[in-house]
């Protein structure tokens, strides 16, 4: 942008373009910034700080922040400089460098944890210090983070974290391409650190990410995929990642990496990887020499064995135990830790149809039990919140009640695998608050996650939280700016959780937006609707996201689930539903709880209505705490999900122009929850209709299968375009779209609009947009054209590209108060492109302030 345009858009009040990369690290100039300089420090004194260290990157990022946040310039003073000090000055440093500076303010300094901080504002002059380097560093966040919300105020705060581990976790493949490119289940664009096969050359984006999570105070980051490449361990890959770690070591950001436990033999040649031979345990213990040669300050691996086809300890008859401990046992030198992930089962052999007991939910405990003793001390299990594998709504892995002497990490999802990917707003902290604050009993007494995270419930000193993010090279990080609030919200409850999710949540927003209060209420209320919104719409009643399983786990197929051996059973039939994971009759999944909460979940009147299919199989007529059943549960829960993403982009129009909202961030913001409105109508109508065929119980309400706006495709007059039978059926109205009869010939579909009352109406159009092809329609009411758009979405959403027609490709466009009169023609005009043949399920004339 030009400067005179700036200074343009400056003296209009309008907000520059932002594209997300800043994220809630913007500083961007808060109202009346001047009036506050004089409570401001005038320069920043770093004491002991070498360039790259993260005490001097403290001062680097205050300096930028007070001109940022204020437009007040100050410098950056090293603490043993000449220069004179001015009279307000902002002191970092580490606890031990300031007390031997002023030995006399050791008493008034509160005793901090590993990585805490303590911050005394007063007029101006602050102290920030942290008990270690990374501590002062989270500490002149905190205090730039308060400042750029206008709390510009004098206090005096002690802050520690919750618990060591606070780890992110990057599903980076090192190779384009594959089944899953560059990111596996990342949907925001292609892997920071890995291009081609090696390390990046240009690692600016790492360092820039490294920023964002030291400023929510995550301590490291696994870039590679769980599901990991053994090439990263060549010595020009160990190179590479020392690159990795030496951009995000002024952020006090430790690498992590993840390993394939067959690597000896497919990448050292070895004829075994049998972790009691003693030729495995050298080759791993060389590995770490040369890897801690590099890196010393790595902070150890995460491991994925004997899952989904991983290899593991138990193909050699060793125990997950013996496997953890190899590794740990070569990195316990260097103070390296080991992640070893619960997430184990074999996803090959479970039978529904053989065996009523068989449960992939069962796993984790049976696989792990007995082994509780024998983890070397700095091993810790990472369990994913649920049994299953991150689903809308999942009970508390109960694997956490059963590990007393070893640690346990929780591991959390950021990015939206299971929850509408970065094309549906989903805030998940209030989910995530909920499995936080889940209570076992063990023993009868309080027993919350967080206090076993934290170490304090079974008296351990490691633990703690791990979160998938997947960010990628879109600006935005994740695929969609609102989706930030998660990645957000993962590193303020790692550190603190008992916050709540609404206030964390605010704090984002006046950072990453503004303290606007319309803009804080909307994105508030937007935010606070969506988990609800999205189990309503996706799969409730504790019956699982109904996604496809088997493609991109993102639109509606609830038939997948059922009858493959991946374990996310519904046990759907034309009676009943859900999987009875009773001890008395069922796979005895309940009895994996202590007794007082296994009790509760044992019997359906006592399982919360939320997980009654979870751990129940019952009639769909069986009754509710609320009264209803459970088939008009489901009607009636998709329609209300659907109804509230249908508010969100409403909502957010109301904030156009209002102060920190941008053009660029609006449009962006906008396009997709306009997208997720549409698209939420797809799961509403696929899940109902599913169920509806399945049970022959009719909506008591009428409206399942009843649409009275709507013309579908395969029944208007057609040229060059052919009705097609959709799979699955429900993915599409009617169980039919049209698709153009060759790949590059157009097709014509019109009807007559003779049972419509001239008027002004909101003309929407379903159709269906595949990764294969970027075709054209064109939408005409009497030979005048009303819109004219392409299938492109595979560019723009953040979600994961799919090639067939069905749930995760059907999306509607909407023309708003568009002339219509009775005996109008409308006509699509379809050309295709590619593999895509410009399919089109329905039109909807919809009189204003009705969708459906
Ligand atoms: C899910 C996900 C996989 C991933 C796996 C894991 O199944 O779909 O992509 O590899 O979890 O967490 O290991």
């Amino acid at each position: 942008m030009r400067f005179s345009s700036l200074l343009l858009l400056a003296a209009a009040g309008l907000a520059a373009a932002e594209d997300g990369l800043n994220a809630w690290l913007r500083y961007a100039r808060i109202q009346g910034a001047k009036g506050f300089h004089n409570k401001l420090p005038s320069a920043i004194v770093t004491l002991n700080a070498t360039e790259g260290s993260p005490v001097y990157t403290a001062g680097k990022e205050l300096v930028q922040g007070l001109d940022g946040i204020f437009g007040k310039q100050v410098k950056h003073l090293d603490g043993s400089s000449r220069q004179k000090q001015p009279a307000t000055v902002a002191i970092v440093a580490t606890v031990n460098a300031y007390v031997d500076a002023n030995p006399a303010a050791a008493k008034r300094i509160p005793q901090l944890a590993d990585d805490g901080f303590y911050l005394d504002v007063s007029n101006g002059n602050v102290l920030i210090l942290g008990q270690n380097e990374r501590g002062a560093l989270y500490g002149a966040f905190h205090y730039l983070n308060l400042l750029a919300q206008g709390k510009v105020s004098n206090y005096k705060i002690t802050s520690n974290p919750d618990a060591p581990i606070r780890w992110v976790n990057q599903w980076d493949n090192m190779q384009d391409g594959g089944t899953h490119g560059s990111v596996e289940r990342g949907y925001g664009g292609k892997s920071i650190f890995f291009w081609d096969g090696k390390v990046r050359d240009d690692l600016t984006r790492v360092r820039l990410y490294a920023r964002l999570l030291a400023s929510i105070g995550i301590n490291a980051v696994v870039v590679n995929n769980v599901n990991a490449d053994p090439n990263l361990l060549k010595p020009e890959n160990m190179d590479g990642l020392a690159r990795i770690a030496n951009e995000m070591r002024p952020y006090g950001v430790q690498l992590g990496l993840a390993l394939n436990f067959a690597s000896p033999q497919t990448l050292g040649g070895l004829d075994t990887f049998d972790p009691f031979e003693q030729k495995v345990v050298d080759w791993w213990q060389n590995i770490a020499d040369e890897l801690y040669k590099r890196i010393p300050d790595m902070a150890g691996y995460l491991v994925k064995a004997n899952s989904e086809g991983q290899p593991g300890p138990m193909t050699y008859n060793r125990t997950l135990a013996d496997g953890a401990n190899m590794f740990a046992r070569t990195v316990k030198k260097y103070g390296g830790v080991v992640l070893f992930r619960a997430f184990v089962y074999n996803h090959q052999t479970l039978n529904q149809d053989k065996d009523w007991k068989a449960d992939r939910a069962n796993a984790a405990v049976q696989y792990f039990d007995g082994l509780d003793e024998k983890f070397e001390d700095n091993v810790v299990i990472q369990i994913k919140y649920g049994p299953i594998d991150f689903q809308v709504r999942e009970p508390v892995s109960p694997l956490f009640s059963h590990l007393r002497k070893t640690a346990t990490a929780i591991e959390l999802q950021i990015t939206q695998e299971y929850l509408g990917q970065q094309a549906h707003l989903v805030y998940l902290a209030p989910m995530w608050k909920e499995i936080l604050d889940f209570d076992f009993r063990v023993d009868g007494k309080r027993s919350v996650v967080t206090d076993i995270l934290n170490g304090k419930r079974f008296n351990r000193k490691l633990g703690g939280y791990a979160g998938v993010a997947n960010v990628g090279t879109n600006t935005t990080w994740l695929g969609s700016h609102l989706a930030m609030s998660n990645l957000y919200a993962f590193g303020k409850l790692a550190w603190n959780p008992s916050q709540t999710p609404v206030s964390i949540l605010q704090e984002w927003i006046k950072l990453t937006f503004s303290d606007d209060p319309k803009v804080l209420d909307v994105i508030t209320k937007m935010s606070m609707a969506s988990w609800p919104a999205y189990e309503n719409y996706s799969g409730n009643l504790g019956i699982q996201t109904l996604t496809d399983i088997l493609n991109g786990h993102y639109g509606p197929n609830p038939a997948s689930q059922d009858g493959n051996p991946w374990g996310q059973w519904t046990r759907a039939d034309a009676d009943s539903i859900g999987m009875d994971r009773t001890v008395w009759n069922g796979t005895g999944f309940a009895g994996q709880y202590p007794p007082e909460v296994a009790a509760k979940y044992e019997k359906p009147e006592t399982t919360p209505d939320n997980l009654l299919l979870w751990f129940h199989h019952v009639p769909y007529t069986y009754r509710l705490k609320s009264g209803k059943t459970v088939i008009q549960h489901f009607y009636d829960a998709h329609y209300e999900g659907s109804a509230t993403a249908q508010t969100f982009p409403k909502l957010w129009e109301s904030l156009k122009g209002r102060r920190g909202i941008d053009q660029e961030r609006y449009e962006h913001v906008l396009f997709r929850l306009v997208y997720q409105a549409g698209h939420s109508l797809v799961w509403r109508d696929s899940i109902n209709n599913f169920y509806f065929n399945k049970s022959g119980i009719p909506d008591a309400k009428g409206r399942v299968g009843n649409y009275r706006y709507r013309i579908e495709a395969e029944k208007m007059d057609l040229k060059g375009y052919r009705p097609y039978d959709v799979h699955p059926f429900e993915s599409a109205s009617g169980t039919k779209c049209i698709v153009t009869e060759t790949n590059s010939t157009v097709g014509v579909a019109s009807t007559v609009l003779s049972n419509i009352k001239t008027g002004r109406y909101d003309v929407a159009v379903n159709y269906y947009d595949l990764a294969i092809g970027n075709s054209t329609w064109e939408l005409f009411i009497d030979n005048q054209r009303v819109g004219k758009w392409k299938g492109d979405l595979e560019y723009t959403l953040g979600k994961a590209p799919t090639l067939y027609i069905d749930g995760q490709t059907a999306t509607r466009i909407t023309f708003k108060g568009v002339k219509v009169k009775k005996g109008s023609v409308l006509k699509i005009v379809g050309t295709p492109d590619g593999q895509e043949p410009a399919p089109v399920d329905y039109v909807s004339i919809l009189p204003e302030g009705i969708v459906d």
